[in-house]
C-alpha cells in the first residue's frame, strides 16, 4: 500500500463546511498557500448536479470528469444532468437518488464521481494537500465518497458529527480495492445494518490507491482515548472542537438549555488536553481559534495548529453567495450581534450555530410560512417499519408524515431543513411550484473577533490567502 506517510502536518486546516461553502475554489487558495485546503463532501452528489443543470458555466465540472477512471460513468452523469444552455429560471432543479441502504447502481455512481470532480479540481495544478470533509451522521454517503475522494488523490479524511470509529478501516481496505461493509445505525431495530461498496465493480484497476491521513474531529478527551483503544478504530489524529465553531456542535453532556432554547455547557464539556496530548495523536484546536494569537496558544499547548472555518466562509473564494457574505460581513458590524447556538433547528440533533439575518429561515415567520417537504433527504435516518422493513424519516419533513413514521414530534418542532436551506446558501436552491425560491440559513462561528479584525484590514472582502497571511502574522 502506497502510504502517503505525514511528511509535514499542516499548520492551518481550512475546515470543511458544508454544503460546498468549503468549495473546491477555497481549499485550493488554502492548499496553494501551504496549508491545508479541505472541501467539504456533504451533499457533493446534488451541487455537482445542479451545478450541471445550470450549465456548468465555466466547464470544470466536465473537465474534472474527463479524468475519472470510468468514462461510461462520467458520461452517464452528463448525459443525466447537464443542461447545455442552463436550466430555465421557472424550471426546478431535477433531483439525485436520495440516499438508502440499497442504493441504486447510477447513485453510487453519482456519489463517488462527485466527490472525485470536487476533490480533483481542488488539487488541479499544483501539489498543495487537499481534505474531504464528511460527516459522520450521514453514513449511508461515506463509503462512495471516500473511494470518490480517493480516485482523486485525496490528501486528508476529517469526519466528525459522530464516532467516525469504522473510517480508519474503510479507508485501508478501499485503498487496496478490497470491498468494504459500513455498519450503519437503524433506529427502533436491534439487528445489524450494513451498506456495502464493492470498488472493483467501479473501477477494476488502480490500486493500491494512496490511503489518505484521517483526522477524526471530536469535542472530547474521552472520545479520543475510545478511539485509540484498538488500532482497527485509531484515526492519524484529531481535531479537537470546542463549541463556539460554526456549524454543528457536540451536545453539552447535561442536556440543559437555557432560557431561549440554548444548550448549557459546562466544566464537562471542556476537552482535557494534557490528557489528548499524552494520547500522542496529532491534534489541532479548532472553535474560536480563527486569529494570530489563538494560533501561537494552540502551539504552546502542544497542538500541531488549528482548524478555522469562519473566516474562510467569508472569503471571497468560498461558495456563499456574494450576497450572504457581504450581509454577514454588515452584520458583523454590529457589536451586539449574537450567534445563537440553535438547540433544535439541525435535523441530526445536534446543536447548530445560526446567525439571525433577514430574509433567511432564522426569521421565525418565513420559517414558519415555509412549506414543509424533504426531497433531498441527506439528514434522514433509516427506521424499522413495524412489518420489519425499512423506512426513512427527518424531523424536518412534514410534521404529520414524521409522526406517521413514529418519529418523536417533540424533535420535529422547530426542526429546519437544512438541506434545502443550506444549498440556497450557495445559490443552488429550489425553485418550488409557488414560485418561491428556497430560503437560506446561514451558520458561522459564535467568536467574531476574526472577522472583524480582517474586515477592517480588507474593507472591500478578503481573500483565503489574505486570511491565511493573517493567521501567520
Ligand atoms: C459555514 C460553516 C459551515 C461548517 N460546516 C461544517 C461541516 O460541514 N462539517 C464540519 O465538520 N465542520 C463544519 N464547520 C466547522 C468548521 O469546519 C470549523 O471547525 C469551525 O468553523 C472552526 O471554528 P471557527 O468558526 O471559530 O473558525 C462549519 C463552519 C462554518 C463557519
Amino acid at each position: 500500500m502506497e502510504n502517503s506517510g505525514e511528511a509535514h502536518f499542516p499548520q492551518i486546516i481550512q475546515g470543511g463546511m458544508g454544503i460546498a461553502v468549503s468549495s473546491w475554489q477555497l481549499a485550493r487558495e488554502v492548499s496553494q498557500t501551504g496549508e491545508l485546503g479541505v472541501v467539504s463532501g456533504t451533499a457533493i452528489d446534488s451541487v455537482i448536479a445542479r451545478r450541471l443543470q445550470d450549465g456548468d458555466t465555466s466547464g470544470e465540472i466536465q473537465r474534472a470528469l474527463l479524468h475519472f477512471p470510468h468514462q461510461e460513468i462520467a458520461q452517464e452523469i452528463i448525459d443525466r444532468y447537464f443542461i447545455q444552455s442552463g436550466r430555465k429560471e421557472n424550471e426546478p432543479y431535477f433531483d439525485v437518488p436520495k440516499l438508502t441502504l440499497n442504493p441504486k447502481q447510477h447513485a453510487i455512481n453519482l456519489l463517488v464521481a462527485s466527490a472525485f470532480v470536487e476533490v480533483w479540481l481542488a488539487k488541479e495544478g499544483h501539489d498543495g494537500l487537499i481534505g474531504i470533509n464528511l460527516l459522520e451522521k450521514i453514513q449511508m454517503a461515506i463509503p462512495a465518497q471516500l473511494f470518490g475522494a480517493m480516485l482523486a488523490g485525496v490528501d486528508y479524511v476529517l469526519i466528525g458529527a459522530g464516532i467516525p470509529a469504522q473510517i480508519p478501516h474503510i479507508l485501508n481496505e478501499l485503498s487496496i480495492g478490497n470491498k468494504v461493509s459500513m455498519k450503519v445505525d437503524v433506529e427502533d431495530s436491534t439487528d445489524k445494518h450494513r451498506l456495502d461498496l464493492n470498488p472493483k465493480v467501479l473501477i477494476q484497476e488502480l490500486y493500491p490507491l494512496k490511503r489518505p491521513i484521517f483526522l477524526a474531529i471530536v469535542s472530547s478527551h474521552a472520545l479520543v482515548s475510545y478511539l485509540n483503544k484498538d488500532e482497527v478504530t485509531k484515526p492519524d489524529g484529531y481535531v479537537i472542537e470546542y463549541n463556539l465553531a460554526g456549524g454543528h456542535n457536540a451536545p453539552p453532556r447535561k442536556k440543559n438549555v437555557d432560557e431561549n432554547g440554548e444548550p448549557i455547557y459546562g466544566d464537562l464539556d471542556t476537552p482535557n488536553l494534557e490528557k489528548i496530548k499524552s494520547s500522542g495523536s496529532p491534534f489541532w484546536l479548532a472553535g474560536s481559534f480563527g486569529t494570530p494569537e489563538k494560533l501561537r496558544e494552540a502551539l504552546s499547548m502542544g497542538a500541531q495548529g488549528i482548524q478555522v472555518g469562519s473566516i474562510f466562509a467569508l472569503a471571497s473564494e468560498s461558495g456563499f453567495t456574494f450576497e450572504i457574505r457581504s450581509s454577514v460581513l454588515n452584520l458583523t458590524a454590529d457589536e451586539n450581534l449574537k450567534i445563537s447556538t440553535d438547540a433544535t433547528a439541525s435535523p441530526t440533533g445536534f446543536p447548530f450555530k445560526v446567525i439571525g439575518m433577514p430574509q433567511t429561515l432564522s426569521e421565525e415567520e418565513l420559517y414558519a410560512s415555509r412549506t414543509r417537504i424533504c426531497d433531498l433527504g441527506y439528514l434522514r435516518t433509516p427506521f424499522k417499519r413495524d412489518n420489519g422493513g425499512i423506512g426513512y424519516r427527518c424531523p424536518a419533513e412534514p410534521m404529520n408524515t414524521y409522526e406517521f413514521k413514529k418519529g418523536d414530534p417533540n424533535q420535529s418542532l422547530g426542526a429546519k431543513c437544512l438541506c434545502n436551506a443550506l444549498m440556497a446558501d450557495i445559490g443552488l436552491g429550489q425553485l418550488r411550484p409557488d414560485g418561491r425560491i428556497e430560503l437560506p440559513l446561514i451558520t458561522i462561528g459564535s467568536d467574531l473577533d476574526g472577522p472583524r479584525r480582517l474586515k477592517e484590514m480588507y474593507p472591500g472582502g478578503w481573500s483565503a490567502k489574505n486570511a491565511v497571511d493573517f493567521l501567520r502574522s
